[in-house]
This record gives structure tokens, sequence and C-alpha cells, in this order.
């Protein structure tokens, strides 16, 4: 494990008789973006909050960026940015002394703070806002805000509990667009995310957690190399069901948005579309159904309910 990531192994942590943590793996090395996903009530916010230092584990071994958050919580809060699914603050700070909080806290020069906390407000647009009081943003300001919170101290390892929840479409293009750039500036990112079609372009590697234990990791490379549903779609729909009888490709009920298909592989999708154009057959739309890690969590999922 590379020595700005995280590794946690054997993770567990109950509440009273709750486990909410029974076994978790997890590795989020440095440079990418790890996704964690899972049910409700699965355990992500608790090792989230384990990984920040917020609670203790009851077992297990845990390294952030080298260090023990329990035996040297001091060290990794240093170095991790931590954004809580619902951002809490006392209301009547500004936006800026929200962020001075946490520049204080790290003792960071006056100087250098100013000018990181207007880059920031900057970065996630609440300029114009960074002199009222936080208890008049919206629910997406304040997300935002709680994103820029978790980055003032430029932090090697950076935890995002929910970060897209409640941003609008403009905002979630940008967080997408910070947490890639996050992951290229050599940062360990994990994100946890229920918007699975959101991790499938921001995240690099996924880790499934169900009932308080890992049940799968995957790179999303990998995934996308399996069988999974395709989408086609064609101005003319006969000559389209025509040519894959004829072919011998089997298809499932049409509607608006055209008909499934169930393919193998990338390689065979491109041979299927090159097929049905030199068929003569007019395609519009060609394309999955569904992102590779919604596919792969339903399926992982299914008999967990
Ligand atoms: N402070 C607490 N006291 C008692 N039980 C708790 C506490 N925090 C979490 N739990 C329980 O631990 C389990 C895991 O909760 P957690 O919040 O980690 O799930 P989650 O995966 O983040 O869920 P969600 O997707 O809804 O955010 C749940 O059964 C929850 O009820
Ligand atoms: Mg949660």
């Amino acid at each position: 494990m590379s020595e700005g990531g995280i590794s946690a192994r054997g993770v567990r942590r109950a509440f009273g008789n709750v486990v909410a943590l029974q076994h978790i793996d997890l590795d989020a090395p440095a440079g990418a973006v790890t996704a964690l996903v899972g049910p409700n009530g699965s355990g992500k916010t608790t090792l989230l909050l384990v990984l920040a230092t917020l609670l203790a584990p009851d077992a297990g071994h845990v390294r952030v960026a080298g260090f023990d958050p329990v035996r040297q919580a001091r060290a990794v809060r240093a170095r991790t940015g931590w954004m809580p699914d619902v951002f809490g603050t006392w209301g009547t700070l500004t936006c800026r002394e929200v962020l001075r909080v946490v520049t204080d806290t790290h003792r960071m020069p006056r100087a250098r703070a100013e000018a990181r906390i207007d880059d920031l407000l900057g970065l996630v647009h609440l300029d114009d806002l960074a002199d009222r009081p936080t208890q008049v943003l919206s629910r997406g300001q304040k997300q935002r805000l709680g994103l820029a919170r978790a980055l003032v101290h430029d932090p090697q390892v950076v935890l995002l509990d929910e970060p897209a929840s409640g941003l609008d479409p403009r905002s979630r293009v940008e967080l997408r667009g910070i947490v890639r750039d996050l992951a290229t500036a050599g940062k360990a990112v994990v994100v946890s995310s229920h918007v699975l079609s959101e991790l499938d372009e921001m995240a690099d590697r996924a880790v499934i957690v169900a009932e308080g234990c890992t049940i799968a990791v995957e790179t999303l490379d990998e995934v996308a190399e399996r069988p999974r549903t395709w989408r086609v779609r064609a101005l003319d729909e006969q000559s389209l069901v025509a040519a894959l009888d004829a072919r011998g490709i089997p298809y499932g009920e049409g509607d608006r948005y055209g008909r499934e298909i169930e393919i193998a592989s990338d390689v065979e999708a491109a041979e299927v579309l090159n097929a049905l154009v030199s068929d003569g057959v007019p395609v519009v739309a060609f394309h999955p159904a569904g992102g590779v890690l919604e596919r792969t969590y339903l399926a992982l999922t299914e008999d967990r309910r």
C-alpha cells in the first residue's frame, strides 16, 4: 500500500448490540478515487468516521496516510479532509469564518490561510456568499461549503460522505472534476455515494460493503469488460428485428428507448454494431443500458435485502 493512502483490515465496530462494522477491509491508494458503496445501514458512514479519527474501532488494523487514527489521531487529522453527509456548524458563522476555524486549527499562517480560503470559496462558487452567515445557505450551498472545509488544509487523504447529495446538475459535474483533480494531484480519495452512475465517471475502484462486511473490490476498468446489456434503437424497428433474427442475436421487448441485447464484451459490441450497420439497419443509438457499477452492485447485493 502506498505511503499516502488508506489501509484498513478486519475493522469492527458495534453500537451496543448493533454491529455496524463486522469485518471491513478497505484499501484506498494515493492518486486514485475509491468508491465506497453499499445499501443503507451497511456501515459506510461508520467506516468513514473511523478513518476520520472520529470513532474508535473495536478491532482491526487501520492506517491513514501511514498513521493510526486512534493512537496518532492528531497526525491523521492533519492529513485528512472529512466531508460529512450533513453539514453541521454554528449557523451564525460566515462561510469565510467556517473555513478560518479549520486554518486556525491547523495553525496555517494567516496570509496563506486567507489566500487558500479565497481560492476554495471560488472553487465551490461561494465567493458571493463568503461573508453571509451559513444559516442562509441552501442545502446544496452548505454541501459545497462542506467540500471546501474538507480541503482547506490541502489534505493527503480526502473522505467524502455522499458529497453529491443536494447538489444541482452543474455542481455535480463540477464536483466530479474536483474529485478527479484531487486524485491526479496524488491524493487518496474515498467517496461514498448511492448515485452509481456518477461514480462510474468519478471512481477508479469500488469497495462494496453490505451488513458491515466488505463483499467485493472492483476496479472499474475490469467491470467494463464483463458481459452486460446494451440498448439499440433504429429508425426502422422492423429492419432492426429482422437483422437480429437473421443473425441469431436474442433481444428483449422493444419500447421507445429501443431493444435490449446481452453482449459479452466491448469487442463483441463493436462487432454487433458493425454487423447491424452493414445490414443496412438505420441505427440511431447503441449504448450500454445502465452503468457498469450499478450492474455489479445490483448483482452482488441482490440476496441481501
Ligand atoms: N451512533 C449510533 N448508535 C447506534 N447505532 C448506530 C449509530 N451509528 C450507526 N448505527 C447503526 O450502524 C449501522 C450502520 O450505519 P451507517 O450510518 O454506517 O450506514 P450507512 O452505510 O452510512 O447508511 P446510509 O447509506 O443510509 O448512509 C446501522 O444499522 C445504524 O443504525
Ligand atoms: Mg451514511
